[in-house]
């Protein structure tokens, strides 16, 4: 059932019972937990055990849970984000994950570069630049909330489609993301951030501030971006330095 305990009215039934296996299920319980029993799960939603069956099979490919064969199906690790060094967007992630992403546009405004700011792009103090503030949302859910600076003359406010993938639109335009220097950390979240990513007060987060340029060096944004830590991990693939042993 969903939150308000009714079942979500669109799209296929084995479709809104994974849905709600991912909202009222899996956010409850921990990596390698044990779901209930495909009959369980189909008394609970009255519905038929083939249905269920498509359900898991949506989540397994969404890699959210997993199976083993005679035993039952366990709820998978956090989504990870990052793959070895692979530079994506947003959209680019939810949609490798099967998740619908959108954005919610918090702010977004013609800003003149500060300090800390212009050190970040490489421009000059006062530079004019674009400031988008997005909350990033996966099939309705809030995942990530972005702060996002463009040098103005990288992406002009006017004209921008801030509810789509920005990176999209700096491609278009001869300026695609190629090269990102990204520093991972975690913070606490304050509250009114905790709020809009619907996560407890003092819910942790891990941030990653991204600098990003083109094939030719161009620096086209300074972003911090806020994860949700309960929903994603990071995942490198590290190896040992020829000479360093
Ligand atoms: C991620 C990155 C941001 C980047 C954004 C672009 O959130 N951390 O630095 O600006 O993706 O995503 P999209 O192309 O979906 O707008």
């Amino acid at each position: 059932m969903g939150r308000d305990g009714r079942l979500p009215t669109s799209g296929f039934k084995y479709e809104r019972i994974a849905d709600v296996i991912r909202r009222d299920m899996l956010d409850n319980l921990l990596p390698n937990d044990i779901l209930p029993s495909e009959r369980e799960l189909a008394d609970q939603f009255g519905v038929s055990r083939m249905t269920v069956r498509a359900a898991i099979a949506t989540l397994v490919s969404q890699g959210r849970v997993y199976n083993i064969q005679g035993s039952g199906t366990y709820v998978g690790s956090k989504e990870v984000l990052t793959k070895s060094g692979a530079l994506t967007s947003f959209t680019e992630d939810m949609v490798a994950r099967g998740l619908r992403p959108s954005s919610r546009v918090i702010c977004a405004q013609r800003v003149a570069a500060t300090g800390m700011i212009a050190h970040r792009l490489a421009v000059e103090v006062g530079t004019a630049c674009t400031h988008v503030r997005r909350l990033r949302l996966a099939d309705e859910d809030p995942m990530a909330l972005e702060n996002v600076y463009f040098p103005a003359e990288v992406l002009p406010l006017e004209g921008v489609k801030l509810a789509e993938s920005l990176y999209d639109q700096l491609a278009e335009s001869g300026n695609e993301a190629f090269r990102s220097e990204q520093e991972i950390s975690a913070i606490v979240l304050d509250d009114e951030t905790a709020e809009l990513l619907e996560v407890p007060e003092g819910a942790a987060a891990l941030v990653v501030t991204r600098v990003s340029s083109t094939k030719r060096g161009r620096i086209i944004e300074y972003a911090r971006t806020y994860y949700r830590a309960d929903r994603y991990s990071f995942m490198t693939t590290v190896e040992r330095e020829s000479g360093e042993r």
